[in-house]
């Protein structure tokens, strides 16, 4: 709501011809301060990406405001990666698609804005793909547009239907984009919000799919060339979780590990009533015949237990068919708080998804890509001991830019709780625990406030059927932590802001003994040096 009252003021203040003279005098004094710009410039240049909470292996803009990833297509050698992005302030805002390629999943070069906002309106979410057959007939078979799917927010707001679906193409990898003269390609002037179109090629059917959200749905439509889409079926009436509106779907086929079955996965981000609090990422497992997605799931299964991994989808085209995901690490709930500057808002580390069977059931798992061991340096072992009470380990490297990957043993008694515990010289901690009694893994973290965020420091819990062992792999990076239970089954991804790095790392067993196997932890390089 808020955001929508931001975007009309936003909207009004650019007609605003007053501002016009503004503008041109900001723009003409501008001029005349210049040298001191020159010289901020290179004080910037020298912080940049050293900034407090600065993630240091992680997506992050330069500066200003991101959302959800967009765009998500690999042509060519690249792995492009658009986003939500507000390039004059860092909150919220006029949208635009900021953009970024990386050749190998974790360096990233950023590019200049792809999608300008225009007369229509304000450039949402969604998604691209490489056009190999030139269906679209924007490029040539020899030399295939890459084309993006859209959402416009309308600038001229009716109560209905001011969300429609267009299309841009670009014949230079992604450097430049043209949008189609008959925009919009699809409308609904009924719905209330209908966005965030994802695009598939459907090699049975030999046609392109779109799964788009529509208030309390997933609708599915087909296309052959892009430009002229026809309704196919909905999803979600009455199935998942409904405490918001449904965004960002996503659709695709995954093979279940050591098996040669194959099932088909929606994932639907919803805005509110995640399993800790706000927005969050549901997924359903079913079939899929071209046209129809059918599942028997009714309760949702959620994607991520933490409170920050929203709007994830994944990346058309992987050159190994991998399916590739990279979530917005923030949430709705106080994105636009947050205490960064000057940029806000980071993408989680991209993971690769497959599925497992347990006990019948099919589950999805998210694990780290395997480009991120490129990032290992300093390596420390941990030496294999029995746990009883607290115990301090010796790490010989920062512990806010690493990997850990611990696996326990519990004996024949299951302690109550047990956990690792992160902290620094302020007193400000972080802690990962398995509590036997509840049946959960918990995360919580204190730290300093952040201006009327409630709750941001409550515990975090997903339920956790213990097993005689337990693996755990964390990835830290100052202001988040990614964790990732028993090789992904289970995962937590959440904020934190340490006024100062951690320095010191505990791991307690409490009433009762469990033996640490394996300990090790990597110090990992910076992406941005
Ligand atoms: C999800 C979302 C999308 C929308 C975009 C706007 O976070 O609300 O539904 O397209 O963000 O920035």
């Amino acid at each position: 709501m808020l955001r929508d009252l931001l975007f009309e003021y936003i909207g009004h203040i650019f007609r605003n011809k007053v501002l016009g003279f503004v503008l041109l005098f900001t723009l003409s004094t501008y001029g005349c301060s210049r040298h001191e710009s020159v010289r901020n410039e290179s004080v910037v240049q020298d912080t940049l990406y050293h900034e407090q909470f600065r993630p240091q292996y992680h997506f992050t803009p330069r500066e200003k405001w991101m959302n959800d990833p967009n765009g998500m297509v690999y042509f060519d050698g690249e792995y492009h990666l658009f986003y939500q992005h507000n390039p004059d302030s860092t909150v919220w805002g006029p949208m635009h698609w900021g953009h970024a390629v990386s050749k190998d999943l974790t360096h990233w070069e950023h590019l200049p804005i792809a999608l300008y906002p225009d007369s229509i309106g304000f450039i949402f979410s969604g998604s691209a793909v490489a056009d190999l057959n030139n269906s679209s007939g924007f490029g040539t078979k020899e030399e295939p547009p890459l084309v993006a799917i859209f959402t416009y927010r309308h600038r001229k707001r009716s109560t209905k239907g001011f969300e429609s679906q267009a299309i841009a193409y670009s014949l230079d990898k992604g450097r430049t984009w043209i949008k189609y003269k008959d925009n919009p390609v699809l409308e609904d002037k009924k719905s209330l919000g209908f966005r965030d179109p994802k695009v598939f090629w459907h090699v049975g059917s030999k046609r392109w799919l779109m799964v788009i959200s529509s208030e309390d749905r997933v609708r599915i439509y087909s296309s052959i060339n892009l430009k002229e889409w026809v309704f196919e079926s909905d999803f979600g009436d009455q199935i998942g979780a409904h405490g918001g509106v449904w965004e960002c779907p996503d659709l695709f086929e995954l093979q279940v590990e050591g098996t040669d079955i194959s099932k088909w996965v929606m994932l639907v981000s919803v805005g509110k009533g995640g399993p800790n609090g706000g927005s969050a990422t549901q997924y359903f497992i079913g079939d899929f015949n071209g046209s129809k997605f059918l599942t028997d799931q009714v309760t949702p299964k959620w994607m991520d237990y933490g409170r920050d991994n929203y709007a994830g989808v994944t990346w058309s085209g992987s050159p190994d068919g991998r399916k590739i995901l990279l979530g917005w690490m923030s949430n709705w709930q106080y994105a636009n708080m947050v205490p960064t500057h000057p940029w806000r808002s980071a993408m989680t580390i991209p993971c690769e998804l497959t599925l497992i069977e347990t006990n019948g059931e099919y589950q999805l798992v998210s694990r780290p890509v395997v480009e991120l061991k490129s990032l290992r340096k300093q390596r420390n072992e941990i030496r294999p001991m029995s746990l009883s009470g607290y115990q301090e380990v010796e790490i010989k490297s920062r512990l806010d830019q690493s990997e850990y990957l611990f696996s326990f043993d519990f004996g024949q008694e299951e302690p109550e709780v047990l956990g690792l515990e992160w902290s620094n010289q302020l007193g400000d901690t972080l802690s990962v625990e398995y509590l036997s009694e509840g049946g959960y893994i918990g995360l919580r973290s204190s730290g300093p406030e952040i201006p009327l965020v409630k709750n941001f420091e409550s515990i975090q819990r997903a339920p956790y059927q213990s097993k005689e062992k337990l693996k755990i792999h964390v990835l830290m990076d100052w202001s988040s932590i990614e964790l990732f239970v028993d090789d992904g089954s289970l995962v937590m991804t959440s904020l934190a802001f340490p006024t100062v790095p951690y320095e010191t790392l505990k791991i307690y067993s409490l009433k009762g003994e469990t033996t640490l196997k394996e300990g090790i932890v990597w110090e990992l390089k910076s992406i941005w040096e």
